[in-house]
């Protein structure tokens, strides 16, 4: 054996994650804030505004009580099952059994990664959009699955064309992943897309995964649905949600999955063996949330929405076709003609020390397309507006 082939060795598993595309824009930016410029990053989904008193306080009560210090239950405190089955009846008027149809995680990112090694074998098939959000795919990838990519295109209202999936791959497939209302493309999915999806399971037998983690993050009145509110989902799948997005609390870790039984028991099962549960004290913070004013709510997504309208208006200023989302954080807008989306967002980096996110990051078919997210205080974002206003393109 030579020397250079002996010692530690990570598994192929982890060489063949896709590269991080990240990685050279990341030195792109840090290279400009060291020449002395202030970038302001209109990238990540993270939300500035602070999450609700009330989930503070009452977060900051059981941190300080010393029964809430030890090892939480392992399927979450059944107060906060319960409080999730209550927000799911009151929010989109489906009944759960908070025993047997619901598991807390540890944010949604630690659900869908970990649902492949409940229900994928050494070869299987998992269905993934793209571009999507990229935890479907290296989820699939890390248990050794094989994540086949259905486009989202403009024409198509940016939801898959199930049709045109091969029978012999979705035969092969044992999870299929939607995401409404979209990242990043921020498209919504009428109910009928969720019975066609359902329709589609049935017959392939493959477990349907729903990431509703942005139902909450809407404008002009619209509420997205559950994926579950269509007859006989719950047959068939399942549906991711989070507290992250819906009430600020991206930093607190807490989501959930809920429906099909045999999913949640599965995925409890993986869970059991590789976590020890979410800290009390986060899950009395999301039992106060999930039960707090909705107004709340409102009020939050009127700011977002404010700042949604002023980004698009600066858009179409310089000369770029987009319409407003009606709900995600995000801003979804093709790049000008003839450009690739990293070459617009190195771009726009250089001559208006502004990040824009390329489409490309979320798959190949999302290039032609760049990313603005709503979370970025308003008199930086407003900066980033002027800025991107002078730009020359
Ligand atoms: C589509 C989608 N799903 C899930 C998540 C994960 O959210 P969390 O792990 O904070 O619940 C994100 C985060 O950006 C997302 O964009």
């Amino acid at each position: 054996m030579s020397v250079e082939a002996r010692g530690i060795r990570p598994a192929n598993r982890i060489a063949n994650l896709p590269p991080y595309l990240f990685a050279e824009v990341d030195r792109r930016i840090a290279e400009k804030r060291a020449a002395g410029f202030d970038v302001i990053s209109l990238g990540i989904g993270d939300p500035d505004l602070p999450s609700p008193d009330h989930v503070v306080a009452a977060a900051q009560e059981a941190v300080a009580d010393p029964r809430r210090h030890r090892y939480p239950d392992y399927y979450g405190l059944p107060e906060f099952r319960k409080a999730i089955a209550r927000w799911y009846e009151n929010r989109f008027e489906i009944t759960l059994d908070p025993d047997k149809e619901v598991v807390p995680l540890i944010g949604s990112k630690e659900g869908i990664a970990h649902i492949p090694l409940a229900f994928v074998d050494p070869g299987d098939v998992v269905l993934v959009p793209d571009p999507g959000y990229p935890v479907y795919s290296i989820g699939t990838l890390l248990a050794n699955g094989e994540p086949y990519l259905m486009p989202l295109r403009a024409d198509s209202g940016f939801l898959p064309d199930l049709d045109t999936i091969p029978e012999a791959v979705a035969d092969r497939a044992r999870i299929l992943w939607i995401n409404y209302p979209n990242n990043p493309t921020a498209a919504i999915a009428p109910i009928e897309f969720f019975e066609r999806v359902v329709s589609y399971a049935r017959r392939h037998d493959i477990l349907v995964c729903h990431d509703n983690a942005y139902s909450d993050v809407a404008y002009d009145g619209y509420r997205a649905p559950s994926f579950l509110e269509v007859p006989g989902a719950i047959d068939v799948g399942v549906e991711f949600h989070s507290l992250s997005k819906t009430y600020n609390m991206t930093g607190w870790r807490s989501g959930m999955m809920v429906g099909n039984r045999t999913a949640v028991e599965a995925l409890g099962r993986v869970k059991t063996n590789v976590d020890s549960g979410i800290f009390d004290a986060v899950q009395i913070a999301s039992i106060a949330a999930l039960d707090g004013d909705p107004h709340w709510i409102e009020e939050r997504n009127r700011r977002f929405q404010t700042r949604r309208d002023a980004i698009v208006a600066t858009l179409k200023k310089i000369g770029i076709d987009v319409s407003a989302p009606k709900a995600s954080l995000y801003i979804w807008a093709p790049v000008p003609a003839g450009m690739k989306s990293v070459d617009f967002s190195l771009r726009v980096l250089d001559d208006a020390a502004v990040w824009v996110t390329p489409g490309v990051g979320f798959g190949a078919n999302g290039e032609g397309y760049f990313r603005i997210s709503l979370t970025v205080a308003d008199h930086r974002l407003s900066e980033a507006l002027e800025r991107i206003e002078k730009l020359n393109l």
